[in-house]
């Protein structure tokens, strides 16, 4: 008794999923990540597998809709981790499920991992994807299941290379000409995917972050897009011109333009324009801050980031 959790990630071959299947080994906890059959002979996958052999991962084969499968990986375990993609979000139910019916979970995190979805003011479609998150918070809570809910903000891999300009997807970030959300003013935080991995992997054994919201708020991470850009600026010797998008000309674009963009740019508008990351205190009665709980993790900061593209 006393040792690590085991723990099992399903959707650990995902974006974010792959960062904490390698936290917590790394962290020497038993890891099991439940991949299905066509992941493991995926060659697009065969990097990820082979470095989780490489970390002494344990491979469960399974699958979200194979009930008594999941079941089974569950009881071989403590902790269950799901990083799911937004299109199993609602199948989580199927989750929940068998944690009550395998009976012996510690934690559950729910696949999250972004803005606290109880305090949004998104529109759709990034709205539907929240309440969607939202529902699964109820339905855990419901049950009595024993949880945390992880609030990281922005993956900075999304967003910092290329100053999440709107219809851009590759780095670098612009040099001449940057659109700014709004007024630019709101705060955003980004944090480097490692460090969402290490924080999520502290918490799991952590009684203060037991049935709480866990935010990710590193203090040097917050910054408005006005500030982003004049670090941006400051970085590479140069002034940008700043071209403002008023609300109603984002408003417009999200109703105009196709899936994904529009849920990228609704997102964006939720953060950027409605500060919807940091436009509420963390009361101790529902959440804690990671970096505050955690002062020893020594996590990447945004103008450590943003070094490798000047
Ligand atoms: N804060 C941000 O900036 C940000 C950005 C993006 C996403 N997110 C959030 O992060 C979370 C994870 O998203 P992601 O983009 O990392 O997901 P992702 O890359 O789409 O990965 C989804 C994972 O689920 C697995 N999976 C799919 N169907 C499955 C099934 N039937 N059974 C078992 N596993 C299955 C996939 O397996 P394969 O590897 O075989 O495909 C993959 O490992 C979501 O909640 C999302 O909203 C946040």
């Amino acid at each position: 008794m006393g040792g690590k959790s085991k723990i099992l990630i399903i959707g650990g071959t995902g974006y974010i999923g792959k960062y904490i299947v390698e936290a917590s080994a790394k962290a020497g906890h038993p890891t099991f990540a439940l991949v299905r059959e066509s992941t493991l002979s995926n060659p697009a996958k065969a990097q990820v597998i082979d470095k989780f052999k490489a970390l002494g991962v344990n491979f469960v084969h399974g699958d979200l809709y194979d009930y008594d499968n999941l079941v089974n990986a569950i009881k071989q375990v403590d902790v269950v981790i799901s990083t799911v993609g937004h299109l199993q979000l609602a199948d989580q139910v199927k989750i929940i499920a068998a944690i009550k019916e395998a009976g012996n979970v510690k934690r559950f995190f729910p696949s999250e991992f972004g803005i606290d979805v109880d305090r949004v003011h998104a529109v759709e479609p990034a709205k539907s994807a929240f309440v969607t998150k939202a529902k699964i918070r109820r339905a855990i809570e419901a049950e009595g299941i024993p949880h945390t809910f992880v609030s990281s903000n922005y993956f900075a891999g999304y967003f910092l290379p290329t100053l999440a300009q709107p219809g851009v997807f590759a780095p670098p970030p612009p040099r001449d000409k940057v659109i700014i959300y709004g007024d630019g003013n709101p705060k955003v935080i980004f944090n480097k995917e490692d460090d969402i991995g290490t924080y999520t992997i502290r918490a799991v054994d952590d009684p203060r972050t037991l049935n709480k919201i866990l935010y990710l708020r590193p203090p040097k991470n917050i910054y408005s897009f006005n500030e982003l850009v004049a670090l941006w600026e400051k970085k590479i010797g140069k002034t940008i011109e700043k071209i403002y998008l008023p609300e109603e000309k984002i408003l417009k674009d999200i109703e105009e333009s196709p899936i994904p963009i529009n849920v990228v740019l609704s997102i964006n508008h939720s953060a950027f324009v409605k500060g919807d990351q940091t436009n509420f205190e963390i009361e101790p009665s529902f959440g804690v801050e990671a970096s505050e709980l955690y002062p020893d993790v020594k996590y990447t900061t945004v103008e450590e980031y943003l070094e490798q593209f000047v």
